[in-house]
């Protein structure tokens, strides 16, 4: 029997009014967004929010990431201090989540923040997500759009592959630019905490707020993206290696390094970035279809976008 596959919608006013229509009816749909496709379905709706852990096979009920089209939306909903507004105004609509104090009445399902006094908030900077989530009105949970612990999905395909008929529909708007999910920070009276590094790279935001505290208490896990094995691929992955062992998968920082595959031409950051899930993904396919047994990685520096790169890196390499 063939399985039966989400709805695809184009990005054009048809597309983006189906996807609102089917986020109002508690419906899943995949959205793009700069950093990766996010599992969208309607913040407010118990249903809807339970069916994002479900298509996830996520193992426990970790807080999601609320995202609005406006700075009015996060005001109904969350208190933003003296700093908060700082770095809403630099950073957002973009790869930044801001973790803040939740208001009363603020009328999010009690799974969206798992309990908790605060709450994950994004203004996605993706022309497509702005304009669903002005069609739909209200605020959009969306983690990463990937069966959990695996890879995040920078194309539709992506998402197709992972979760087949687990969503609704998929709004396909090619590859997101930024390529990591985003950044999140906690701001506070006593200095920003940066909770999972991601899109907006540290060197951008501490100028603003001086430096980041990064000392998460141990053993406490924050978000799923601080668990140690996750976005990994089916084969084991080697970091820092050299590229010179035709056993293994050889992924290049740079085309230059010689690898089956190169995270960017010339050795750009953001192109890297941008490419990480992508080769991720055709590293573990690669690996599938010629039985190799490990994905071997080149060096990539530990500045601006490559710290994130290496933080995803290590995880899917962990054992
Ligand atoms: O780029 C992104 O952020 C993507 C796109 C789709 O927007 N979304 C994403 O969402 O990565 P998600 O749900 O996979 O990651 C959100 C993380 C979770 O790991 C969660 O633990 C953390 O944010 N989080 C959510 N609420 C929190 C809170 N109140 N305090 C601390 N961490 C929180
Ligand atoms: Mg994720």
């Amino acid at each position: 029997m063939p399985q039966s596959q989400p709805e695809i919608l184009l990005e054009d006013s048809e597309g983006i009014a189906r996807a609102a229509a089917l986020l109002t009816q508690g419906a899943l749909v995949a959205i793009p967004t700069e950093t990766v496709y996010g599992l969208a379905g309607d913040a407010r709706n118990d249903t809807a929010c339970a069916r994002i852990f479900e298509a996830k096979g996520r193992p426990r009920f970790n807080p999601l990431i609320v995202h609005l089209p406006g700075l009015d939306a996060v005001a109904e909903i969350a208190e933003l201090s003296n700093s908060a507004r700082d770095l809403a105004q630099a950073f957002w609509p973009g790869p930044m989540t801001l973790v803040l104090p939740l208001k009363p009445g603020h009328g999010l399902s009690p799974l969206v923040t798992a309990g908790l006094e605060t709450v994950a908030i994004r203004l996605p900077a993706h022309p497509t997500a702005r304009a669903i989530l002005t069609a739909f009105g209200g605020p959009i949970a969306a983690p990463s759009a990937n069966p959990s612990g695996q890879i995040s999905p920078t194309t539709a395909s992506h998402v197709i592959d992972g979760l087949g008929d687990r969503v609704a529909a998929v709004l396909d708007a090619g590859s997101c630019a930024v390529g990591l999910e985003s950044t999140i920070l906690a701001p506070s009276d006593t200095g920003t905490r940066l909770l999972r590094e991601g899109g907006l790279p540290r060197e951008a935001i501490e100028p603003l707020t001086g430096p980041l505290i990064t000392d998460t208490t141990p053993g406490r896990i924050e978000a799923p993206g601080q668990l140690s094995r996750h976005y990994a691929p089916s084969v084991p992955m080697q970091l820092n290696a050299p590229l010179d062992d035709m056993s293994a998968v050889r992924v290049g920082f740079t085309e230059a390094d010689g690898g089956d595959l190169a995270l960017s031409q010339s050795g750009d950051l953001v192109e890297a970035a941008a490419a990480l899930f992508r080769v991720l993904h055709e590293a573990d396919a690669l690996a599938r279809t010629q039985g190799k047994a490990a994905i071997h990685v080149a060096p990539i520096p530990e500045t601006g976008l490559g710290r994130a790169i290496n933080d995803r890196l290590r995880r899917a390499a962990a054992p």
